[in-house]
């Protein structure tokens, strides 16, 4: 099955896929292992930075070797891609979509380079998605100091529909309340984001256009399952991971002070990132346990 009619069975089914970023093999093997085991699809997602640091062919391989060996559905996403060369060598490395994401510019200009881009990347290959972005929900899946005010740069639904028209996207990234990153407090599970579901609802009937959902980390289960129910597809979760990954490296390491092979230790982080990944997608598809 490709990655559009998945979407399109989900959407049906009232579930979201989940999108997990990955920055090296402890967290795909996290991600895979999460996928496999519940039996649903999943998108992994590299952005440039983290593309950089994998190699785009290599992640590429390493995604399409899982895919092949076993029966679980794994998809690739280059995301957060800022210039047309780069996303070109994501669609010709093998990426199953393109986050395409002018948000940074003026509304007009973001339409103009991201409908260029869609042709360009579809003629490399005609079953690419291409995700386009407006709106602002802040950079960086790090641990910020503060979070950024963005209620006022919310996605206007006229806008939405506008931008899916007039570019051709597949999917829209819309700024609904979400946000990149965690504060700490998010981190301790003392602060939680919330989302503009309403926003979500109109979005999604004006423009018709599947739709994810950017910032995942730190949100309230209800209002991400809110966010499935009123349109969303996919769901972006990052800093999460990111988190476990680091909490697992350390718990690693005050266990097995003198341990120094690699294999020995690095599952207990695999462990710490699998545990997040399966919460989150029991959450988006409904599956309980
Ligand atoms: O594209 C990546 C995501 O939008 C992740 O956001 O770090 O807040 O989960 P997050
Ligand atoms: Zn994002």
């Amino acid at each position: 099955m490709n990655l559009r009619s998945l979407l399109e069975e989900a959407q049906k089914n009232r579930k979201a896929i989940g999108h997990f970023n990955i920055s090296d093999w402890i967290l795909l093997k996290a991600v895979f292992a999460s996928a496999r085991e519940l039996k649903v699809p999943v998108i992994v997602g590299a952005s440039e930075g983290e593309r950089a640091f994998l190699g785009v062919a290599q992640i590429a391989v390493l995604v399409k070797s899982l895919r092949e060996e076993h029966d679980v559905p794994i998809f690739l996403n280059a995301d957060h891609t800022h210039s047309l060369d780069s996303a070109i060598a994501a669609a010709k490395a093998g990426f199953d979509s393109i986050v395409f994401d002018l948000s940074a510019l003026p509304f007009e200009e973001n339409v103009k380079q991201t409908k260029q881009a869609v042709e360009v990347l579809k003629s490399i290959n005609p079953m690419i998605l291409v995700e386009g972005e407006i709106g602002n929900i802040g950079t960086g899946s790090e641990i910020h100091e503060s979070m950024p005010e963005l209620s006022k740069v919310l996605t206007a639904p006229e806008e939405a529909k506008q931008y899916v028209e007039s570019t051709g996207v597949d999917i829209l990234a819309p700024a609904v309340g979400n946000s990149h990153g965690m504060l700490q407090a998010m981190v301790q599970g003392d602060a939680k984001k919330r989302l503009d579901i309403k926003r979500i609802r109109e979005i999604k009937s004006v423009s018709g256009s599947l739709l994810t959902l950017h910032g995942g980390s730190g949100t309230e289960d209800h209002d991400l399952l809110e966010a499935v129910a009123a349109g969303i597809n996919i769901v972006h979760i990052n800093t999460e991971l990111r988190v476990a990954w680091r909490h697992g490296l350390e718990d690693a390491f005050a266990k097995q002070p003198r341990e120094i092979v690699p294999y020995k230790l690095l599952p207990i982080a695999e462990e710490s990132v699998k545990q997040v990944v399966l919460a989150r997608l029991r959450l988006f598809n409904q599956v309980r346990g």
